[in-house]
């Protein structure tokens, strides 16, 4: 039996990964974000305490070995050295060092080989930059998410603080949300059949149902319940 694949890609902080979950848990698919894997392969080689400057592909493919992956309620997730570590991945050394690991051609392939290899045994919604071309080019459904970025700035840091940030923080956020999208420009493409979705003014709710509809309708399957 095929599986059918829902690809979510965007920039930085578009919301993606959040809506991906959310979408999962409505179709009854398992989510896999590939940012996050790219993300504790970062972590891993930081562990090894190489300046992120003198990486080889090499070094970093070796320190992908001590990442493997879990599944987490209805998502799979990466462990290193057999153990989340949410809190480190996300932290601020590994956002600003894991768009030069993300860039090795080897590393690419290793992270699309996992993925692709959740997509074999489950129904996916797959999340990140190049789901919809460069991994899943035959997805049942691909959407492309954007939102302004002070929007973007804004919603990741009311998720990281759990408090209304500042004007200047939400301008520093969007400097560095900005720049980094910039770093992944030759990663990050829309596909030419993707959906695109602007989320700066919908609820989070909202876009999920949209998408929602639409892989229903895609994948023309009744729904559930
Ligand atoms: O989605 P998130 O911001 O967590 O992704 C972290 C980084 O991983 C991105 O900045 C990008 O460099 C890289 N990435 C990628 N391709 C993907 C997903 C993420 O290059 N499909």
């Amino acid at each position: 039996v095929a599986r059918a694949v829902i690809a979510i890609d965007g920039p930085a902080a578009s919301g993606k990964s959040s809506t991906a979950q959310w979408v999962a848990r409505e179709l009854g698919f398992c989510h896999v974000d590939s940012g996050s894997l790219y993300r504790a392969v970062t972590a891993a080689a930081l562990r090894r305490a190489i300046p992120p400057e003198e990486w080889t592909g090499k070094q970093v493919l070796d320190a992908a070995r001590s990442v493997s992956t879990t599944p987490a309620g209805t998502s799979v997730v990466p462990l290193i050295d057999g153990e989340l570590a949410e809190a480190e991945m996300r932290g601020p050394s590994v956002t600003a060092s894991v768009s030069r690991i993300a860039r090795m051609p080897a590393v690419r392939a290793w992270v699309n080989e996992q993925v692709r290899r959740v997509a074999r045994d489950y129904d996916v919604v797959a999340d990140g930059r190049d789901m919809g071309t460069a991994v899943f080019p035959d997805a049942d459904l691909k959407v492309y998410l954007i939102a302004d970025s002070w929007e973007r700035a804004k919603r990741r840091l009311v998720q990281h603080l759990r408090r209304l940030p500042t004007p200047e923080e939400i301008a520093a956020e969007t400097d560095r949300l900005v720049h980094r999208d910039a770093l992944d420009a030759t990663q990050s493409v829309q596909a030419r059949d993707a959906v695109l979705i602007d989320t700066t003014h919908l609820l989070q709710e909202e876009q999920v149902e949209r998408i929602v509809a639409l892989a229903r309708a895609a994948i023309r399957r009744p729904a559930s319940g």
